[in-house]
């Protein structure tokens, strides 16, 4: 389950619906994908693609979705620190940021009108999609690793903009749930 921190508020949220709840009012829908058959949180991409094959499914049908893929990186990634600094600094992209944790840890801030800025770190078994144009920024936890599902509109809409408005440099990249793990 994901914990949900309103930072204006100092209130974490962790029931899911009130995170569920919480999160709409800044446009980010939140779910939980339970499998009745669960596959290995190891198992090749095509095998995680086709066990969720039935929700990527029905996302791609209601959020215009063209493909999905299976990002994997970990402590032992070439170039790991050069790919996280593309994506810790508040950006946004012209088109919806989709991601369905299988396994590790991420920290998405959203930085929105309606509850300021907003901590969401998730584990295997959260979906997330933040809106195209919405403000925010992504660190890895304290094991530096995630292996996610990815849905696309169109790859080309990935390209991060800046807005270096620094709003980042003020929340530590800390998460709860693996802060004790110490970095890799
Ligand atoms: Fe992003």
């Amino acid at each position: 389950m994901a914990l949900v921190t309103l930072t204006r508020e100092g209130r974490t949220l962790s029931d899911i619906g009130e995170i569920k709840a919480c999160l709409s009012l800044c446009g980010i829908d939140y779910e939980r994908w339970t499998l009745s058959k669960p596959v290995s949180a190891d198992a090749p991409a095509e095998e995680i693609l086709q066990a969720y094959s039935h929700e990527i499914e029905e996302l791609k049908s209601s959020g215009g979705y063209v493909t999905a893929d299976v990002i994997d990186v970990g402590p032992q990634t070439p170039g790991l620190d050069a790919m996280l600094a593309k994506f810790d600094r508040e950006h946004w992209h012209d088109e919806d940021e989709v991601r369905f944790t299988i396994a590790g840890h991420g920290l998405f801030h959203i930085n929105s009108e309606e509850l300021g800025v907003v901590a969401i770190e998730v584990e295997a078994g959260d979906m997330i999609r933040v809106p195209r144009g919405t403000k925010h920024w992504f660190n890895l936890c304290g094991d530096r690793r995630i292996r996610a599902i990815r849905l696309f509109q169109d790859v080309s809409g990935w390209t991060p903009h800046y807005t270096g408005s620094q709003v980042d440099s003020g929340y530590a990249p800390v998460c709860f749930g693996v802060s004790h793990v110490a970095r890799g």
